[in-house]
């Protein structure tokens, strides 16, 4: 037997995942790292412990199901995108630690480059907005701080990577400093247009370009590493988001899927066409085959499964995530709370980093139960406002009304139901939830020669149940406009 290891470097936990020759997902290994909070709105990853915790799960895949390397075909990488490390190309080492998509620390330099005028110039090129999410702002803000930095990356003694080209860094031992393209896209610094490194946006942030990786195609070798007990081809990279799509077989412009994890991230393949938003969401490249880029629409939402999280942690209202579904089945029917979940600003197509969350309609009935129901619904509402933005984008009949979803949070019929009804759409979720790690062991496996063609891997996605819009016109439309009244509350707070 044969397999091919897809490792899914997470927000909040590292994967790895063993498919088999039919790209079933049969053995796999879990770990969750700490969270850094040092100021408000600062998160930050400890980078070794992204490495570690990758190198542990993946032997932990291989030894639950008596794995050698021998038997694995190959590697496929997939990660949390934007995540910023830089280090020493001598010695490996860090300089600081990862700087996470999350982290808002760079709102005023975005500030200040959006009222100097750069915006549309960079949207232009980047597909992205001058919003402290991307990573070309984090690498700045390092340069700027970590004593000595620029003068060492002038020199050309440090090295920038997203986190697959960190993980793979250490996967070759120094060897390989690459990326694949659809991390380069996420940096602020690679025009996806052109498809390459911008000198201007580099220039703009003051950041050399001996920092950078080289950029390759998802499906390209990007080195090998005996780190598993012998010489293992990466075969192939994509980032979370863009794997997921993969994974739920959106080959087609047009086709729509959306997966809640942390955050909630629905990406349209547009195909060749790269889609200048008039409603700010983001261009950037779905997938890159052989020289060949597919674009998307993208919207990003940060809080989705973290608002559980923070009922879980934060609050300590219940114990584990799965609570929250009875919790909002149970909750009463006469109060509409509405729970805006801004934590760390809003995403697309807001964009209000500053924004704080919010909690609006609170009684003195109200309880965890109303807020749980608060929380699974603000994943269903900020999931519209995407959908409007692209509606609103892109040629509505070309725009299909399914939405394939995936994530922790698609388990949760309640959500998905609520999904439906409040977007009007139907709402598809797969047998295989395991997308993420599914479309980057395709990637990897199709490279190997063990995998079909993307024709036959298309037919091999399968429903597993299909949620229809039950809610009727004025309710959906009543409850939204409360929401958005809500959102407002909070823009600019
Ligand atoms: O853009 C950030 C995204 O890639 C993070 O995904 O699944 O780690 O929340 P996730």
């Amino acid at each position: 037997m044969r397999y091919v290891l897809a490792l899914d470097q997470g927000t909040t936990s590292t994967r790895a995942i063993l498919f088999d020759e039919d790209l079933r997902p049969v053995f796999s290994a879990q770990e969750e790292f700490e969270q850094h909070f040092p100021h408000s709105g600062w998160v930050e990853h400890e980078a070794d412990d992204l490495w570690q915790t990758s190198l542990r799960t993946m032997r932990g895949a291989m030894e639950k199901g008596g794995v050698t390397a021998g038997d694995v075909a190959a590697i496929g990488i997939t990660n949390q995108r934007e995540t910023t490390v830089i280090w020493d190309r001598a010695t490996g080492k860090p300089i600081h630690r990862a700087i996470v998509w999350q982290d808002r620390r760079t709102a005023e330099v975005c500030e200040a480059l959006k009222e100097a005028g750069h915006e549309p110039m960079v949207t232009e090129r980047t597909g992205l907005l001058l919003d402290p999410y991307f990573s070309g702002t984090k690498v700045k803000w390092l340069l700027d701080n970590v004593e000595g930095a620029q003068a060492r990356a002038e020199a050309g003694e440090l090295a920038f990577g997203t986190i697959d080209s960190w993980l793979i860094w250490n996967m070759t031992g120094g060897k390989a400093h690459v990326c694949d393209a659809t991390n380069a896209a996420r940096t602020l610094l690679y025009n996806i247009r052109r498809g390459e490194w911008d000198a201007e946006i580099c220039a703009l942030l003051d950041i050399p370009m001996t920092l950078l990786p080289e950029v390759k195609d998802c499906d390209a070798e990007f080195g090998s590493t005996d780190v598993l007990g012998g010489e293992t081809p990466i075969l192939g990279v994509a980032g979370d988001q863009q794997a997921a799509t993969v994974g739920q077989a959106c080959f087609e412009p047009g086709m729509l899927k959306s997966t809640y994890g942390t955050g909630c991230f629905a990406l349209l393949n547009t195909g060749d066409t790269l889609v200048q938003s008039q409603n700010r969401l983001l261009g950037t490249i779905a997938y890159q085959f052989g020289g060949k880029v597919t674009y998307a629409l993208e919207g990003s939402i940060f809080i989705a499964g973290a608002a559980v999280q923070w009922l879980r942690d934060g609050m300590g209202m219940i114990e584990d995530a799965k609570e929250t579904q009875a919790m909002a089945e149970a909750a009463d029917e006469g109060q509409n709370v509405i729970l805006v979940p801004a934590f760390t600003g809003l995403g697309a197509p807001h964009w209000s980093p500053n924004s704080r969350g919010a909690i609006f309609g609170l009684t003195r009935n109200t309880g965890p139960k109303e807020l749980a129901r608060a929380a699974l619904q603000s994943v269903g509402y900020q999931t519209r406002d995407l959908i409007e933005a692209m509606r609103n984008d892109w040629d509505t009949r070309a725009l299909g009304t399914v939405l394939r979803v995936d994530g922790g949070m698609a388990f949760s019929d309640w959500t998905m139901q609520f999904l439906a009804d409040i977007c009007g759409a139907q709402v598809d979720r797969p047998e295989v939830l395991e997308t993420t790690a599914l479309g980057v062991a395709w990637i990897a496996g199709k490279g190997a020669g063990i995998y079909p063609d993307a024709e036959e891997f298309a037919k091999g996605w399968a429903l597993d149940r299909r949620f229809e819009p039950a809610m009727g016109k004025a309710e959906r439309s009543a409850l939204y406009q409360g929401w958005s009244r809500a959102v407002k509350g909070t823009l600019g707070y």
